[in-house]
């Protein structure tokens, strides 16, 4: 009998570190917050609820995705086109259990999901899979990811709405990052202690981090 191939995971990725994931997790509940108490974004509550009078508690609405992470080649076992040259590669073996500082320079908010904005570095550009930044984008709005620099779509998904996919999260972060580099300016700008906060329209908010929250993370697969 031919020997078994080994299984590939669900996906590879950098994992925050458990002290790191409690910090991320209360502060980011936090900006969630003010968030939900702040008049622009009460203008624009019906994006949330379908309907203007209803409130919402942001931090009831989106469920938390743990451990968190940022994706970087979804497997899907083995399904997913490229994963097996993916885990092939060098880098990714020499990387599995080692650590990196993942920088977070943004956070978003859409109806669907909640999600931390990261800025990969050329080291760690290294481990992006080639094409990853288009999976699942609609032709339409492929010229926009392609003007956008690698790695755009790097993200640590913290929570989605009832229903929703994590996956959505990256679709997200990029859909805001054309609008940023569109004509259309966005609709809303507040200051906030935290940062820029920008209304992007359709319920899609942006927070321009003042200082980058450096996070520790550990690069490895995953797989339920
Ligand atoms: P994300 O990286 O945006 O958080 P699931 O729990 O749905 O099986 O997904 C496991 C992880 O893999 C999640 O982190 C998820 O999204 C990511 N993921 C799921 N599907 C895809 C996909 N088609 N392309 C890229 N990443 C995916």
């Amino acid at each position: 009998a031919q020997p078994k191939e080994p299984a590939l995971p669900l996906f590879y990725g950098w994992f925050l570190i458990s002290e790191v994931e409690e910090k991320i997790k209360c502060s980011t509940m936090e900006f969630l917050k003010t968030l939900d108490t702040l008049e622009a974004f009460k203008k624009h509550i019906s994006e949330f609820t379908g309907d203007a009078d209803k409130e919402v508690d942001l931090e009831q609405y989106f469920q938390t995705k743990t451990p968190l992470h940022c994706t970087t080649e979804f497997c899907d076992y083995g399904k997913a086109e490229g994963a097996k040259e993916y885990a092939e590669q060098q880098v990714v073996k020499d990387s599995c259990g080692t650590g990196t500082e993942l920088s977070v320079v943004g956070l978003i908010v859409t109806p669907r999901t909640f999600g931390a904005h990261v800025s990969l570095t050329p080291e760690q550009l290294l481990l992006w899979p080639t094409g990853a930044d288009k999976v699942g984008i609609p032709p339409a709005d492929l010229p926009g990811v392609e003007a956008l620099p690698v790695g755009s779509r790097a993200h640590v998904t913290l929570g989605c709405a009832a229903g929703v996919e994590a996956v959505q999260t990256g679709i997200d972060l990029l859909e805001i990052l054309i609008l940023q580099q569109g004509e259309e300016k966005a609709v809303t700008v507040e200051e906030l202690e935290l940062g820029t906060l920008s209304y992007m329209g359709q319920g899609r908010w942006y927070l321009a981090l003042r200082e980058p929250v450096t996070c520790d993370a550990i690069f490895s697969s995953f797989s339920e």
